[in-house]
């Protein structure tokens, strides 16, 4: 099973922080932003380098550099939120934005958007969407992805159903899964419980919560 649980006591504290329904708007895009650097640490650790040189104002050092800075691929809009701290870590990384809702009664996406860089095709890929519900949104984006013709994704989240895991599992069992947490189980309206509610409403103020 290729589920890797980022797992550290600032992510922990953080995401403990962030599921608090109480949490603002503009405490909870934070914190989602520096989840997000800390889970870049380990989501990239494959990354592969190369040896060069570079001038320090008191010598030349041998230093390694990346080779290539893996493509980013967002699903709106919650995604965005999870997007912006590995834009800031990778800042030559190209980015890719699928555009897809889950109808609230069937929990089927329905796509309203895509835009893919090509250099996707020949690079590793993040999709990242920080959650994974039923698993149909991020299926919907491997789906789209392996028909364009895009072999090497790895998919990124912050808090996981097992539902979801098992269904990119069943479909796609090479796509390697980071979360920050695997959570208990869906309610009835596909909710991730305990979760932190909906993701989207949270980041972008949408939701009726007076908090926001
Ligand atoms: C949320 C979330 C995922 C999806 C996960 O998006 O960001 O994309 O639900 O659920 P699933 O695994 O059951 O598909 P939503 O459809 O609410 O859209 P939004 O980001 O625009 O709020
Ligand atoms: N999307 C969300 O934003 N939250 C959930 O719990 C499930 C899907």
């Amino acid at each position: 099973m290729k589920l890797h649980i980022v797992d550290h006591p600032l992510i922990r504290h953080k995401l403990a922080l962030l599921r608090d329904e109480k949490r603002s708007m503009p405490e909870f895009k934070k914190l989602l932003h520096e989840i997000g650097l800390l889970m870049a640490f380990d989501v990239t650790q494959d990354l592969e380098t190369e040896e060069t040189v570079v001038k320090t104002p008191v010598a030349v050092a041998r230093a390694d550099k990346l080779v290539q800075q893996p493509v980013l691929v967002t699903i709106l809009r919650a995604g965005i939120g999870m997007l912006n701290p590995f834009m800031e870590i990778l800042p030559n990384a190209r980015v890719g934005f699928l555009g897809m809702n889950r109808d609230e009664e069937t929990l089927q996406p329905h796509s309203y958007y895509n835009k893919i860089p090509m250099q996707a095709l020949d690079n590793k890929v993040l999709l990242i969407d920080p959650m994974l519900a039923t698993g149909g949104s991020a299926l919907n984006a491997l789906d789209f992805l392996a028909e364009k013709g895009v072999t090497d994704v790895t998919f990124i989240c912050l808090v996981a159903a097992p539902e979801g895991v098992e269904a990119i599992h069943a479909r796609y069992p090479n796509v390697d899964i980071y979360t920050a947490a695997l959570d208990e189980k869906l309610n009835e309206k596909g909710y991730i419980v305990p979760g932190l509610g909906d993701a989207g409403d949270r980041i972008f103020g949408t939701g009726d919560d007076e908090n926001l």
